[in-house]
């Protein structure tokens, strides 16, 4: 029988609610059509955004939100995105399917979206090709309150006020798609541009320098060593990609099973990236001010067919909602480094929590579990240990059966959350409460086939649904966790 030991007492550290966040870029249909579709459409919007996309966030508890890219962001120049829009340039998005981008959606729209949201917006600016004016100038347009020429020209376009903006990137991929850079170069680029990005009035900004692509130690390494005490946060990229093979990186739907235990091997990897990048930052920051930030994570597959390839539209199944689990435990469990992640991206690219399609809109497996473990949002991880073994097909692809975290809220109820790998099994978990006595226990369950999904015609095949599996006993819970699941856990304690 599988253990589970939990001490609600052993506090390790807060959950940031950051850790929930996302990604939108403009690429493909994530912002035009799944979220932004002008204040003139058929569909149902609040200025221009989607109605169904919005409440559907809103219910998930969407925190933090990156925007305008990803590899975009280092081609964006803001000020084409502000002022009367039948005035705003338009151009060609050379990165992503060479579309007409109109600069429809831009300053003003983020920060309306992300107030709709009830979201921090994250912005991430342009070093790669852009100037130092031009950075501090857009940090100066969106928060100083006062006379200046930024200042005016905000007011110009409709708000006085200034918002309030804490999180901003300073480049994106600067070692690849943000202008091939190499470390030192980099590092330098960073500490002249940040310099210029200023905390006006009561705004204070926490400033992130691009991190490394994957395992590329080296560039940890050496943007730490050069620029660490200008930073607040270090990003990380790391996408599941199936095969590994970046020229084909396998299909969303239709996999087998050696697809399956491959993939998920592959997203477990995402711990010793955590572990091997907290180690490296340890080095010049033992107290861990400075944040890990994992702002792109997420399955990667060829894109649906038919579809254009420039536009990394995906579907979603129950594979996409173990990767989903097993990446948010593993930030949980380093939340006193992890800072901060964005799953990409919000919806219609990549692994999206939504698809739309004209005016229909579905939720996918992955929306579900970020439902399901948004307890955790703020909470105090607290120390926790499963036994474990290892399954799988194949020598090189091994995992292990499950994977864990476990928080306490501010009103003292642990929250659990557990993925089930196997395909075949399930599991009776003993799970010991030690220093405490358990009073109630209720659950939420995902589950279903390896390559079930959601489509437009059927949107409700795959869902959440109550776990009523799991009972209080003398030493804490027990419960059973079915194959190929997903399951939440509210415990109230005595
Ligand atoms: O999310 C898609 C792309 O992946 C982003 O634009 C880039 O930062 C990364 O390579």
């Amino acid at each position: 029988m599988t253990k589970l030991y939990v001490n609600p007492n052993i506090k390790k550290g807060k959950i940031n609610k950051e850790i929930y966040g996302h990604f939108s870029e403009h690429l493909g249909r994530c912002i035009y059509e799944g979220i932004y579709v002008g204040e003139d459409s058929a569909i149902p919007n609040k200025n221009g955004m989607r109605t169904d996309v919005v409440e559907a966030l809103k219910k998930m508890k969407i925190p933090v939100l990156r925007w305008p890219g990803g590899c975009f962001a280092d081609e964006y120049h803001w000020k084409d995105g502000i002022g009367p829009k039948e005035n705003r340039k338009k151009m060609i998005n050379t990165h992503w399917g060479g579309v007409v981008e109109d600069n429809s959606f831009g300053t003003h729209e983020f920060m309306e979206l992300c107030s709709q949201l009830g979201c921090e917006p994250y912005i991430n600016a342009n070093l790669g090709s852009g100037t130092v004016q031009e950075m501090s100038e857009w940090v100066e347009y969106m928060t100083f309150d006062g006379l200046s020429p930024m200042a005016a020209l905000r007011e110009k376009n409709g708000r006085k006020e200034p918002w309030k903006v804490k999180f901003l990137g300073v480049g994106n991929e600067n070692w690849g798609c943000g202008g091939n850079m190499r470390p030192e170069y980099y590092a330098d680029e960073y500490r002249r541009y940040s310099t210029y990005c200023r905390n006006y009035g009561k705004n204070r900004l926490y400033k992130i320098a691009c991190g490394a692509n994957a395992a590329d130690y080296h560039w940890t390494e050496q943007v730490m060593k050069i620029a660490h005490p200008f930073m607040d946060g270090l990003s990380l990229h790391y996408y599941t990609v199936p095969t590994g093979n970046w020229s084909d990186k396998g299909n969303a739907t239709g996999f087998n099973e050696k697809d399956w235990y491959q993939t998920l091997s592959k997203t477990l990897f995402m711990d010793e990236l955590v572990t091997k990048n907290d180690h490296i930052m340890s080095k010049y920051d033992p107290e861990k001010r400075i944040g890990l930030l994992v702002d792109e994570w997420g399955t990667w597959y060829n894109v649906e067919e038919g579809t254009n390839p420039g536009f990394l539209y995906q579907q979603n199944t129950m594979r996409d909602a173990l990767v989903a689990g097993i990446n948010l435990n593993i930030f949980n469990k380093h939340c006193d480094r992890v800072h901060m992640a964005n799953i990409a991206q919000l919806v219609n690219v990549l692994q999206s929590v939504i698809l739309t399609e004209g005016e229909k809109m579905l939720l996918t497996p992955t929306y579900y579990v970020f439902c399901m473990y948004k307890e955790h949002q703020g909470a105090e991880l607290v120390e926790s240990t499963i036994t474990t073994e290892q399954i799988g097909l194949e020598k090189e692809y091994m995992v292990p059966n499950l994977n864990e975290s476990v928080s306490v809220d501010a009103d003292g109820k642990v929250h659990i959350t557990i993925t089930n790998l196997s395909l075949t099994d399930s599991y009776e978990v003993d799970t010991v409460l030690t220093e405490a006595k358990a009073k109630s226990v209720t659950g939420t369950i995902l589950t279903d086939e390896m390559g079930a999904y959601n489509t437009f015609e059927n949107p409700e095949r795959v869902q959440s649904k109550g776990f009523h599996d799991a009972r209080v006993t003398e030493s804490g819970i027990f419960f059973t966790i079915p194959a190929c699941s997903v399951v939440s856990l509210e415990v109230e304690l005595a």
